[in-house]
């Protein structure tokens, strides 16, 4: 993993969204962003704020049952692929299901449990880290890829 940069603490699921939707505007296109965080750390929440602030309409559910969501974008003229990859056990799993057919440029990428295939990712990666549980603070940890540098820099 790498290092991480820059910490936020967030104490409200509100927040958590808040925080996914800021990145989500800055976004466009091409990035492949990893959410690591225990079950319930609010990985899915900052994915919804994320697809938010991407300009999707549609309700964002949990991929944990498809894996893969695809959401439409129209603002922006991308989609945005939600990945869930709890339920997988082996990198080839992955491949089957064509993770890597949507690192693309049209597409931003999001994967909750993305340790299982951090060796098929390009290197030039967002990685998010959520910490905590229940009612308590997150502490959101960003180590920056170089492709939303921008939005560290604001
Ligand atoms: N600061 C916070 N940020 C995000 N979620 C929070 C926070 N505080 C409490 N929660 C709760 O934690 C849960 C996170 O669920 P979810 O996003 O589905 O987790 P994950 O996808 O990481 O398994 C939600 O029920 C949410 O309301
Ligand atoms: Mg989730």
């Amino acid at each position: 993993m790498e290092h991480f940069q820059s910490t936020i603490v967030s104490t409200s699921p509100q927040e958590t969204f808040d925080l996914g939707k800021k990145l989500g505007q800055t976004l466009r296109g091409g990035e492949i962003i990893c959410l690591y965080g225990d079950l319930g750390a609010g990985k899915t929440v900052f994915a919804k704020g994320l697809g938010k602030g991407l300009g999707v309409e549609a309700e964002i559910t949990s991929p944990t049952f498809t894996l893969i969501q695809e959401y439409e974008c129209s603002t922006k003229g991308l989609q945005f692929i939600h990945i869930d990859l709890y339920r997988l056990a082996y990198p080839e799993e992955a491949e089957i299901i064509g993770v890597r057919d949507y690192f693309r440029d049209d597409c931003v990428c999001l994967l909750e449990w993305p340790e299982i295939i951090e060796d098929l990712l390009p290197p030039d990666h967002l990685q998010i880290k959520i910490e905590g549980s229940g009612d308590s603070p997150r502490v959101i940890s960003f180590a920056p890829a170089s492709r939303v540098q921008h939005f560290f820099e604001q």
